[in-house]
């Protein structure tokens, strides 16, 4: 917030020269982001909201949204300012933050919305961004033409090419003042992918998504969501994304969980001097309350009846202060969520308060990308959708790529509980992500001998499991060498040799949730994906004692053990020997198929390196290091989130071993399937190359190339370009950023490898 002297907050520190446009990223959750963007009127912090000033009606002062309210950018229209001689005189002679007394960012927009909204402007592409330009805004903005929803594809078609047509001049016009380059495009997706493709050639600084006030104002949030979708992912990532006219706290959860990092409102005043209160949930008459919805700062010594008795002037002035204060308390919410990794799920809470949103939620998590996880609503989506006919007959597959988009960003494993919210749990995008990767990399040993037919799943309770199984366990493994047994969850079947993996493990719900019978359909389509598809299912209950012979006789009833065996297994422990050694095989499988997993290698290079490898275990027996048979220490299982760290001595062994060549650039290079190629390659420069060999973490500006396949929490090794090992963090983000962006973290480095 800075500091304040006299009662006023200090004007802002301009950014470095040198980062002057700059856009950074520091901390994310999926697609959500917190940013940074470098300015010579302060580092703006994002997700942000720009209040809209009207020069002509300010409802509250500039000075006070800085002093008051701690904002840090705002927006006007320069067509108002350059259409009146009063303020334009003022704007050309001081500027626009004299003429606003304001001392933050000043974002203008060009008079698009006025030609929106009267037919036409009567100022020039390149008059409007230089005018901007000479009244010194921070962020201008080029004259874009609008596409409304109900237009046809081929007037739309004319919005996005002449948009385009207008970039370059428009860009020569506005020198070094940053840009924005708005995306239009209607209802059409690949109009939308057009104009993000087209519009990102030329160098704006910030890309506004343009015509969706029409959109928000029929609550058309399905298509908001589709326009987003079908635009954000082919934007650079490092140039922030702006929602144009989009002030309505009720959209901020799920906009923000796509990508979207500032929104600029008009309806904090224009709200207010119709009456009407805007919450997270919807927007709310003040005729109608006895209470507050939120009893916000600027009420707290008022009730609703005692501002209805304000004359109009000064009942708009509070209820505007009203509005910004709930608007600003949800954006808290948004960062904060996005700190703590829950941004998708506020979204998905957020998505119950109004119908509309709810059906834009549900055609994200649920729209044919995702079918396999929840036929039901696709069902009822598709029947009653009337786009879906020509979503799947124009643009089948983009849907995909963009749900994809989402997936392929999110960090898994989590640290934390997940709380089960019904059916909605399925198809939050980080589950959707960890359930993916489990099913691509993880597959069962099929070593053969007893059990090789068959696949015993515990069912009934939630974790840890460790303990209720650490006796049957390595009898199976002795006994049943061949048998694999997976735990079901209520999000999945889990491999035991993967128990305390997140979010499998974590999942808070009522306890029927982890009792339920599993349904054999369901789990035998599950266990194809793995090819046990037709393996004898063997179901046993967790719950309560005797979960040992529970086992056996089941194993027995199956035939896997004949009678004298089971006898024997339940009778008599094993040898100490033949126990050391089958927790040993399980402890080898642990390790194993966590490097699998989450470090993409191959299952037989694994099980070569960890032939004859040991394990340091901690007092509950879990492991805590795993060596390899010469002693080094190649990495630890974390206890936090199931995930694995890596060590040096484990990345200079990934990294002796790589098969793949050089990553090339950011893009996949050729179709071959990324798995088992290891982990990712991330290549830095030579200036860099002294520093993380220090183990200094790796700043985006000094990436060369990396392997496509590398996302947001995922351990990396880091290379020079003739392929040396420098050392291996965990990646801050995806290939694209780390193209794209020239300022921020982009690898955390955990280990520099020194020659
Ligand atoms: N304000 C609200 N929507 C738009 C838009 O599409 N373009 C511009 N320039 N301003 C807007």
């Amino acid at each position: 917030m800075g500091a304040w002297t006299d009662g006023r907050r200090d004007d802002p520190t301009p950014c470095r020269e040198a980062d002057e446009g700059l856009f950074e990223i520091i901390a994310r959750d999926g697609r959500g982001r917190l940013g940074r963007l470098h300015t010579s009127h302060g580092i703006l912090e994002t997700p942000a909201l720009l209040p809209v000033i009207n020069p002509n009606i300010k409802t509250i002062e500039p000075r006070e949204m800085w002093d008051r309210y701690g904002i840090g950018a705002l927006i006007t229209n320069s067509y108002i300012i350059w259409k009146h001689e009063g303020l334009k005189d003022v704007a050309v002679a001081e500027g626009v933050h004299a003429l606003l007394d304001y001392p933050g960012v000043v974002m203008t927009d060009s008079g698009t919305f006025q030609a929106y909204i009267y037919g036409d402007v009567e100022v020039g592409v390149e008059e409007i961004v230089e005018f901007q330009r000479s009244i010194g805004v921070d962020i201008a903005t080029m004259l874009d033409v609008f596409s409304r929803p109900d237009m046809t594809e081929a007037q739309v078609a004319k919005c996005v090419q002449e948009t385009i047509e207008r970039a370059p001049a428009s860009i020569t016009a506005s020198g070094t003042t940053m840009l924005n380059g708005p995306i239009q495009g209607g209802l059409f997706k690949h109009l939308r992918t057009e104009s993000a493709q087209g519009m990102s050639e030329f160098d704006f600084a910030i890309h506004p998504i343009g015509g969706i006030v029409p959109v928000m104002e029929r609550h058309l949030y399905k298509d908001y969501a589709k326009i987003m979708l079908a635009s954000l992912p082919h934007l650079p990532p490092n140039r922030p994304v702006h929602m144009f006219g989009c002030g309505h706290p009720m959209l901020f959860p799920m906009s923000i969980a796509l990508g979207a990092d500032l929104f600029d409102s008009a309806a904090y005043a224009l709200f207010a001097r119709d009456g009407r209160l805007l919450t997270p949930w919807g927007t709310q008459k003040i005729e109608t309350l006895t209470e507050w919805p939120e009893r916000m700062p600027c009420v707290s010594a008022c009730t609703p009846a005692e501002v209805r008795g304000l004359n109009k002037k000064e009942k708009t002035a509070l209820l505007a202060r009203y509005n910004l204060e709930v608007t600003l308390a949800e954006l808290d919410r948004c960062k904060q969520a996005i700190r703590d990794g829950t941004i998708w799920r506020l979204a998905e809470r957020r998505s119950h308060q109004h119908p509309a949103l709810r059906e834009a939620f549900l055609w994200l998590s649920t729209s044919p990308h995702n079918k396999k996880l929840n036929l039901q609503f696709l069902e009822e989506l598709v029947l009653d959708d009337r786009d879906a006919a020509r979503d799947r007959d124009q643009h089948a597959g983009t849907w995909e790529h963009a749900w994809d988009w989402i997936v392929k960003s999110q960090e898994s494993p989590r640290k934390g509980g997940e709380p089960w919210g019904g059916e909605d749990t399925h198809v939050r995008p980080h589950i959707n992500a960890a359930k993916k990767a489990l099913k691509e990399h993880w597959r069962p040993q099929n070593r053969g001998g007893k059990g090789a037919d068959e696949v015993l799943i515990a069912y009934g309770t939630s974790g840890p499991w460790r303990e209720r199984l650490s006796d049957l366990m390595p009898r199976l493994e002795h006994h049943c060498p061949g048998l694999e047994v997976m735990i079901h969850t209520p999000i999945g079947l889990l491999p035991y040799s993967l128990e305390d993996l997140n979010p499998f493990t974590h999942i808070d719900g009522p306890q029927w949730l982890w009792r339920r019978r599993p349904d054999l359909a369901g789990v035998r389509e599950e266990l194809g994906h793995y090819g046990m598809g037709e393996h004898r299912i063997i179901l046993v209950d967790l719950l309560g004692d005797g979960i040992q012979s529970r086992a056996l006789n089941a194993l027995r009833d199956a035939g896997v053990l004949d009678e004298k065996t089971s006898d024997e297994v339940s009778s008599q422990p094993l040898e100490k020997e033949e126990r050391e050694n089958a927790k040993l095989r399980i402890q080898r499988r642990h390790v194993a198929d966590k490097m699998v997993l989450l470090f993409n290698l191959k299952p037989e290079f694994v099980k070569n390196l960890l032939k004859d490898s040991t394990f340091v275990v901690n007092r509950l027996g879990r492991v805590k290091n795993a060596l390899l048979s010469n002693g080094t220490h190649i990495a630890s299982p974390r206890l936090t989130d199931g995930g694995l760290s890596l060590t040096d001595g484990g990345a200079i062994e990934v990294h002796a071993h790589r098969e793949k060549t050089m990553p090339v650039g950011f893009e996949m290079i050729d179709d071959a399937s990324y798995l088992s190629k290891g982990l990712a390659w991330v290549v830095v420069n030579d200036d860099a190359e002294p520093f993380v060999r220090q183990g200094r973490n790796v700043f985006h500006g000094f990436i060369l190339a990396c392997d496509s396949w590398v996302s947001p929490g995922d351990t990396c090794l880091l290379v020079n370009l003739k392929g040396e090992l420098l050392g291996h963090g965990i990646s801050q983000c995806t290939p694209a950023d780390m193209q794209h962006f020239q300022k921020g973290v982009a690898v955390k480095t955990r280990g520099g490898i020194t020659l």
